[in-house]
């Protein structure tokens, strides 16, 4: 990705998001931050000179308190990714996606994911992003949306420095949208979101994908 862009935003296939998304009911919570809202996966993979990807043994996760004030140089225990969703060709198609658009296809490297759902009431507003403005520590980060059902806010914003008043970027990733920007030089958020049906759940399931 060097020299070539600094964000990169497209759409997958239709049949992506609704393959994917039945394994997000069965997320475990994260006991870090949020818990009764908040429910997400871990898992690590390698990619080779040759372009094959491989899985990682599971690990604890920590970023340093640098980048994340909430749970920055906390080892977080999350829960293994199911093995048979990693298995599906959508699940490879967005890893691949992520390894072509950043340039990792051609080199050779581990890619981080995490299989995030925040839910929301019509009264309380739930925080994707706790920490706020942000980088993730990495050198990319992919942010890939499999469902909004219900949500009013959850904006992807993505800022030129931490104390900026205006994002640069400012959208909804719609379902089967991925974007990807270079951690190095971006700060993202995602912005508070609420249910937009009185009574109902609001639920935003995502990808994160580091590099
Ligand atoms: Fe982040």
């Amino acid at each position: 990705m060097q020299n070539k862009f600094l964000i990169e935003a497209f759409q997958t296939p239709e049949e992506v998001s609704s393959t994917l998304l039945p394994y997000f009911a069965k997320l475990s919570e994260d006991p870090y931050v949020d818990s009764n809202v908040r429910f997400r996966s871990y898992a690590r993979f390698t990619l080779n000179d040759r372009g094959e990807i491989t899985r990682l043994p599971h690990q604890s996760f920590m970023q340093s308190s640098d980048v994340n004030r909430v749970v920055g140089d906390v080892e977080r225990h999350f829960a293994p990714m199911d093995d048979d969703m990693v298995a599906l060709p959508e699940f490879v198609h967005l890893l691949r996606s992520f390894a072509s658009a950043t340039g990792l296809d051609h080199a050779s490297g581990d890619i981080d994911v995490h299989q995030i759902r925040v839910t929301c009431s019509a009264q309380d507003t739930s925080a994707p992003a706790p920490e706020g403005i942000h980088q993730d520590g990495f050198r990319f980060v992919g942010i890939f949306c499999v469902q909004r059902q219900n949500i009013a806010g959850g904006f992807t914003q993505i800022y030129t420095s931490p104390v900026e008043q205006h994002p640069h970027l400012n959208t909804v990733l719609e379902p089967n949208q991925f974007v990807i920007l270079d951690d190095q030089r971006y700060y993202h958020h995602i912005s508070e979101t609420l249910s937009s049906e009185a009574g109902e759940e609001g639920v935003r399931d995502v990808f994160v994908f580091t590099a």
